[in-house]
Parts: structure tokens; C-alpha cells; sequence
């Protein structure tokens, strides 16, 4: 497995838990200082265990010598990331063409080499060149098994997927995939074996289309405001008709996080370079955008037009629960905003502010607890819905802070008891909101 993020390092241990002999190579050297001393350098929940037994049952190891780890290896997995270029909006693909060069040097073998990050359409088809030019010799194939693991339930995902989309050419490779995803197999996982350009594209279809649908509600929550209907009943009404689907029907600050938005800016660049330009994903960028970019907004008004002064309690700030990923998150527009408003703001995330405190402006300070976060604030903000924020007692919320105002950005509390309260409670796209 190269790469021992959030995907490799999931895919790893979850592999070995499977029974199969899986060495990752990863190329950070704190990382690996972390995970050789048993510490995870990422938060997911479950992985500790999981990764502690498979180390000591010995099936899961950790370095970064490239041809120790790959020297035997039927698979290699190739788990880097494949971040927005900067500039362009296309996926940044030097870190997946370096790995797979470096692979190729030392390969002994044949191997099936498995791009498991997300790449465009087309990638497969280079790597093929590029290890043909680098070891014109070698046998191997390439192939594409994207993953579709949400960070935060990350082990279940892998273990228990919807499907596994499995991309390759060859009967040979089918069989080495086929044989890695046994276990899965077994408990009757749909195993969807395509082209590799398929395989490529579907990844990018899939989040396209939970993206477009989250800012779909994202609009109708506006909407309910103008009009004055309840943007959770709307989703319910629709929700529940199996052709929607109930999931991902949340309205909040706009999707973020490492995947949605890079995936939809990516898949828009795929395909106006194909001449098929997809109007509906560039429209859902471009809302998105625009509605992270608001949310400041929302919260400077709901402050009465200025936060100049103003003391703000801030609830959450990874891009969403169970997770300490703060990429593309929505608390940093936000943050930024008010902070250069003049804001005085007090935030508190249960796992995300050691990763928050590099990315957000100097002058935020960080807190022990939710209640301390609203200590003394004129407003306090909910941007992640983390379960313990839930669990809050809103008149003890209350009597901690200056002022009333409550800007619910995840719709966690409830309208009714939180005017109860005494809050000037202010959800997205509720009545009473
Ligand atoms: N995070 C998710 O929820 C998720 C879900 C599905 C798919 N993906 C895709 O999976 C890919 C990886 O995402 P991630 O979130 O795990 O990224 P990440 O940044 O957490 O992990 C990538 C890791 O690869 C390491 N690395 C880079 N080049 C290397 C090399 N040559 N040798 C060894 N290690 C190297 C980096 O140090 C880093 O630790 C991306 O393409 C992403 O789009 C991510």
C-alpha cells in the first residue's frame, strides 16, 4: 500500500484484517515515526484497535523502503493523495506518477498495480507507459479499484461497502483483485468488474452526485426560508420516495472536506477537456462556492450587521463529525471572515483543532469544551454537528454566554427548546429559523 493516509492506512489494516500480508510504504517521516510507535496519526474511529491487532498478528507492517514493501507483493495499491492543482482545478497527479516510478524500479515480478486513489479518466493508461518505459521488460497490469469510504465510519464502509468497483483488463488481474476481496465476496458484496477508464469515471460520478444533491437541499433550505416552509419535512416528503433516497438530504454550510470539492472541480475539468462539458457539476461548484461563502454572512447578520468586538462561541470545525480532516472544511471561509470582521473568536472542535490551528487566522482562540467556547460570547455557532454538541444543555449553554444568539448551522437543536431557552435561535431553512 503506498500512502498511509486516510485511505491507505484504512485500506491497509482492513486488507489485513481480511488476512491478507499488507506492507505499507509511506513516504512522511513523523507519520511513520507515529505509526511504528503505535500511535495513529490520523483520527478514525476503530482504527487504533484494528491496526494494533493486525501489527502484532503480523500481517500489517509500516516503513518506507519502496522495495522491501513491494518486493513480493502480488498488488501494490496505489494510495496517494491527489489534491486540486493549483491553479486549474484538475486532480494534481505528480504524487501517483512519482509512486508508481518508483514502483516500477522495483518490482521483481509480475504485479498488479492498483490505482486506489481518485484519478481522472486516462491515468490507468499512463501508468501503463510509464512503467513500460521505466521497465519495458516487466510484466504487469494496471488496474482501477476506486474507494468509496466516508472518513468517520471509514472500517465499516470498507468492510461492509455498498460495492466494490473493480476496473481492469486482464483475467489474470480479476483473479488477484477477485482473490483480495474475498472476504467480501462471501457476504454477497456486489463486485463490479469494468473497463478501467469505468472504473475511473465512476468514482467521480458517484461523489458528483451526492455533492449535487446536498447542494440541491442546500437550495431548497433557502428557498423554505423565502416561503416559510421546513426544509426537514421537504426532505423527509422526499426522502422517503425510494427513487431519492433519504441520505445526504442535510442541509448546512455547503459540502467541503477532501473529496467533494476537488472531485467535482476535477470531473468538471475531465469533462470539458472531453468535449462534454457537464453544466450540472460546474453549477453545483459554483453554488457551493457561493454558499460557503456566505455563511459569514449569515452569522454577521444574525449579529445585528456587525461582529466588530463581538465575542463568538464556534461549535465544530472539522468538515464534519468523527474526523479530525480540516480540508476545504467550511469553518475556515467562515472563521476568516469574522476574524477579519473583528470578531473575538472562541472555537472548539473534539479532534479537529490541532489540524485547525495551522489553516486559521491568528487570534482564534481555542477552547477546552463547548461550554467554555461559549464562555462570555455575544454568539455561538454550531459548524459541526458532533454528537456531544447535541447533548448540550441549552439553558446551561445559555447562562455561560453575554449574549443570545445561536446560529445553528447543522439544524442539531431543536427551535422550540432553544427559544425556550432564551436563545435568538437561527437554523437553516426552518421555520423559526
Ligand atoms: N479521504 C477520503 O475520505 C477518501 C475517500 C475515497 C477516496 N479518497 C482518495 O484517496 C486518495 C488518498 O486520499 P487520503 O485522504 O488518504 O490522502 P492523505 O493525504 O491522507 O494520504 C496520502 C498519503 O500518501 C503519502 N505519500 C505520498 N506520496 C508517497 C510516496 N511516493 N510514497 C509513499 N507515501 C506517499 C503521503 O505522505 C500521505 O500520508 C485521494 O486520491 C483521495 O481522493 C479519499
Amino acid at each position: 500500500m503506498i500512502g498511509g493516509g486516510y485511505v491507505g492506512l484504512v485500506s491497509a489494516a482492513c486488507f489485513a484484517e481480511f488476512g491478507v500480508e499488507v506492507a505499507v510504504v509511506e513516504a512522511d517521516g513523523t507519520k511513520l515515526a507515529a505509526l511504528r510507535a503505535g500511535r495513529m496519526p490520523i483520527y478514525e474511529p476503530g482504527l487504533e484497535r484494528l491496526v494494533t491487532e493486525n501489527v502484532a498478528a503480523g500481517r500489517l507492517s509500516f516503513g518506507d523502503d519502496l522495495a522491501a514493501g513491494v518486493a513480493d507483493a502480488e498488488a501494490v495499491f496505489i494510495a496517494v493523495g491527489t489534491p486540486t492543482r493549483r491553479g486549474d482545478g484538475h486532480a494534481d497527479l505528480s504524487y501517483v506518477y512519482a509512486a508508481v516510478e518508483q514502483v516500477a524500479r522495483v518490482l521483481r515480478g509480475y504485479t498488479v498495480i492498483v490505482t486506489k486513489s481518485t484519478v481522472p479518466v486516462g491515468t490507468g493508461r499512463r501508468i501503463s507507459e510509464i512503467v513500460r518505459q521505466v521497465r519495458p521488460e516487466l510484466e504487469f497490469d494496471v488496474a482501477s479499484n476506486p474507494e468509496f469510504l466516508r472518513e468517520g465510519s471509514a472500517i465499516n464502509d470498507f468492510m461492509r461497502p455498498d460495492r466494490v468497483v473493480i476496473g481492469c483488463e486482464s483475467a489474470r488481474a480479476r483473479e488477484v483483485l477477485r482473490g483480495l476481496y474475498r472476504p467480501l465476496y462471501l457476504i454477497e458484496t456486489p463486485i463490479v468488474f469494468t473497463g478501467i477508464e469505468t472504473a475511473e469515471l465512476t468514482k467521480y460520478a458517484a461523489n458528483a452526485f451526492l455533492a449535487m444533491k446536498v447542494t440541491f437541499i442546500n437550495e431548497m433550505a433557502d428557498l423554505c426560508e423565502h416561503v416559510g416552509a421546513d426544509v426537514h419535512d421537504v426532505a423527509r416528503g422526499i426522502g422517503l420516495d425510494g427513487r431519492i433516497g433519504r441520505k445526504f438530504l442535510h442541509p448546512g454550510p455547503g459540502f467541503g472536506g477532501s473529496c467533494f470539492p476537488k472531485d467535482t472541480l476535477a470531473l468538471m475539468r475531465i469533462a470539458q477537456d472531453a468535449g462534454a462539458p457537464s453544466r450540472l457539476v460546474e453549477t453545483t461548484v459554483a453554488v457551493n462556492e457561493a454558499r460557503k461563502a456566505g455563511m459569514a454572512a449569515r452569522i454577521i447578520a444574525a449579529c445585528g450587521g456587525s461582529v466588530r468586538g463581538k465575542v463568538i462561541g464556534v461549535l465544530g470545525l472539522t468538515f464534519k463529525p468523527e474526523t479530525d480532516d480540516m480540508r476545504d472544511s467550511p469553518s475556515l471561509p467562515i472563521l476568516a471572515r469574522l476574524v477579519g470582521d473583528g470578531a473575538v473568536v472562541r472555537a472548539f472542535d473534539p479532534e479537529g483543532m490541532e489540524q485547525a490551528r495551522p489553516l486559521l487566522p491568528d487570534g482564534v482562540s481555542y477552547c477546552h469544551d463547548a461550554l467554555d467556547a461559549a464562555q462570555g460570547a455575544d454568539a455561538l455557532v454550531v459548524i459541526t454537528e458532533w454528537n456531544e454538541f447535541r447533548a448540550l444543555s441549552p439553558a446551561r449553554l445559555r447562562a455561560a454566554m453575554r449574549g443570545k444568539v445561536l446560529v445553528d448551522l447543522r439544524n442539531v437543536y431543536d427551535p422550540v427548546a432553544m427559544t425556550q431557552a432564551g436563545f435568538s435561535y437561527h437554523a437553516i431553512g426552518r421555520v423559526g429559523g
